[in-house]
């Protein structure tokens, strides 16, 4: 039988191992392990990637969304909106910054849904949050008017969508900052944890490197509480190593992406994510391929019995499931949504056959013939 993991770990590093070997001894050699210049040439290719001033790197993209908070000023006693169907992280970023995290629906898309957001507002909204999930940016002409309306900053968790574009520009070039994360399922992922904080606000960078850095400044001077965040310099020049080939790579993404498309289209029993290119403002870099699936439990235990690996994302709990956290909305879409989504696998390993494999098991799963 086929085995089509849902991600191949150790492919990440068997795939570029000779590349990352010598990174390896180049760095240790060198003994440059924090803050050296790797880690700044990094960040300044990766600015330049999104058409941004800035890029920092720190240790994980949950940090990176906290210190953009911070940074951007929001403080105790505000509130930001978030999509509820994101990762626990964007809820724990806006904790920790001393904000409450307001979960809101997402729309079809699996985005946040403007007009969620638009009725959320109070007196005492901060910023908005929006997750550009699975590589998608959300509809930033339409948060962008909410934000201007209400007087609102938003601070994106683009931790999902390195190189996804909205309108031509990226994800995580709209708001006052922005997190990305370079998780190793990430599609720019490294060998541990590493994220960045962008932005175009040089205010807000050069805070933001002060918070990461225990609360220097570029002379060393101790200006304010920080705490210690930082990307390693190994991990970035292993990242930057990978950035160079990063438009062959979103590339290949978008093509699995088509293949699934062109074999799954006809299956009334599922939704897909839009294809690429099926819209002209967007920009896909199928960080995840999240689908709707009608019998979801049913399916995938189909398909782990023939070999592949499928995930519920979040383990199948929404921000506003997590009672424990003290949340209370009602969201019955997300709800509705959570009941049926599913993620195939899509990931650099993944061949056109492994692609095919799925989608032949799938739609016999629901009874077509090829
Ligand atoms: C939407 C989203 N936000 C935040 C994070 C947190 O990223 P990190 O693991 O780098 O802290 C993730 C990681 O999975 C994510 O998917």
């Amino acid at each position: 039988m086929r085995s089509v993991p849902f991600f191949n770990y150790p492919a990440l590093f068997t795939s570029q191992e000779t590349e990352f070997q010598r990174i390896f001894s180049d760095v240790g050699r060198r003994g440059a392990f924090i803050k050296q210049k790797d880690l700044e040439d990094f960040e300044k290719c990766l600015a330049s990637f999104l058409g941004i001033r800035h890029a920092l790197g720190v240790g994980n993209a949950t940090d990176a969304l906290e210190v953009a908070l911070l940074a951007a000023g929001v403080k105790a006693g505000d509130e930001v909106i978030l999509s509820s169907h994101t990762m626990l992280a964007t809820a724990i970023a806006i904790h920790f910054a001393g904000a409450k995290p307001i979960p809101v629906e997402c729309g079809p898309d699996h985005l946040i849904d403007p007009t969620a957001v638009e009725a959320a507002v109070t007196p005492h909204t901060r910023a908005i949050m929006p997750t550009q999930l699975n590589g998608r940016t959300c509809d930033m002409g339409a948060l962008g008017r909410i934000a201007d309306k209400h007087g609102l900053i938003i601070v994106e968790d683009a931790a999902q969508a390195l190189g996804s574009r909205y309108k031509g520009h990226c994800s995580g070039t709209f708001g006052a900052a922005a997190a990305i994360s370079f998780y190793p399922a990430k599609v720019l992922g490294c060998l541990g944890d590493g994220g960045a904080v962008v932005t175009n606000d040089t205010g807000i960078y050069g805070h933001a490197s002060e918070l990461c850095n225990f609360g220097r400044n570029a002379a060393g001077d101790v200006v304010q509480w920080g705490f210690n965040s930082r990307l390693d310099n190994l991990h970035a020049a292993m990242l930057h190593f990978q950035l160079d080939k990063y438009a062959q790579v979103m590339c290949r993404r978008r093509q699995l992406a088509a293949h699934y498309t062109e074999r799954l289209n006809d299956v009334a029993q599922v939704v897909l994510p839009p294809a690429p290119d099926s819209d002209p403002d967007h920009f896909d870099i199928y960080q995840n391929y999240e689908i709707e699936a009608e019998k979801r439990d049913e399916l995938k235990q189909h398909l782990k019995d023939r070999g592949i690996g499928t995930l519920i994302q979040w383990g199948g709990q929404a921000v506003h499931h997590l009672k424990a956290l003290g949340f209370t909305q009602h969201l019955p879409y997300t709800d509705y949504l959570f009941t049926r989504m599913l993620m195939l696998p899509i990931n650099m390993s993944l061949s056109d056959d492994d692609v095919d494999y799925v989608c032949t098991n799938v739609r016999a799963f629901y009874g077509y013939t090829q």
